[in-house]
């Protein structure tokens, strides 16, 4: 199924070009469940722009649609080393980074995108998983959105099994790390939210059918 972006406002030409990246990285995502990893994450970006409108909405949107593209540039063999609580091959990690940073700065230069808005995308994607510490407000959320998606029940299903990790332990592991993990208090609620989702404590909410 092709992953849908919600659309959350209606500035026509904003959301154009917000599509045509999201096409444009689209074949760099066809790996690791990359596909549904942005599209949930994107989801949560625009969650946490609704708290945040001071954010750069042109910085954070391509950064979390572009922050992935690098995993196409590394062999699969290595992707199960290189993420998650297991995660042993720092360069396999830092090659998704800087690769991620050159493919989408090639993205956004080929739609003509703002030459100071691209490198500051290239700052955040250059660092989001390996940089502890958030450069901006921008940092910050898309450090947050990147990472929500694992509290949702498609994020722990996948995770739980591709990391190994029986479910239960996997959603006490989520559950101790909300605290360290996420830079605004948002972030944490909408990760607590999302658990007891998983968990099966609230009921889940409906999904968009959209085309
Ligand atoms: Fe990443
Ligand atoms: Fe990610």
């Amino acid at each position: 199924m092709k992953p849908s972006l919600s659309t959350y406002h209606c500035e026509e030409i904003v959301e154009t070009i917000y599509e045509r990246i999201y096409e444009k990285a689209r074949p760099y995502l066809n790996t690791r469940k990359n596909d549904i990893h942005v599209s949930l994450s994107h989801e949560f970006m625009h969650r946490l722009l609704d708290s945040y409108p001071e954010a750069d909405r042109d910085i954070v949107v391509p950064a979390i649609l572009l922050h992935d593209v690098g995993w196409s540039a590394v062999p699969e063999e290595r992707h199960s080393g290189a993420f998650g609580p297991n995660a042993n091959d720092t360069d396999a990690q830092r090659i998704h980074e800087r690769e991620g940073a050159r493919i989408a700065a090639a993205i956004l230069r080929s739609l003509g995108y703002d030459d100071g808005k691209t490198k500051e995308i290239m700052a955040i994607i250059d660092g989001h998983d390996s940089r502890p510490e958030a450069l901006s407000l921008n940092d910050k959320l898309v450090k947050d959105a990147d990472k929500l998606w694992r509290y949702t029940p498609t994020g722990v299903d996948i995770d739980h099994a591709r990391f190994g990790i029986d479910r239960e332990r996997y959603l006490e592991y989520l559950d101790s790390v909300i605290d360290d993990w996420f830079f605004t208090p948002e972030a944490r609620e909408m990760a607590r939210e999302a658990l007891a989702e998983a968990r099966g404590v609230i009921p889940p909410v409906p999904q968009q059918t959209g085309s």
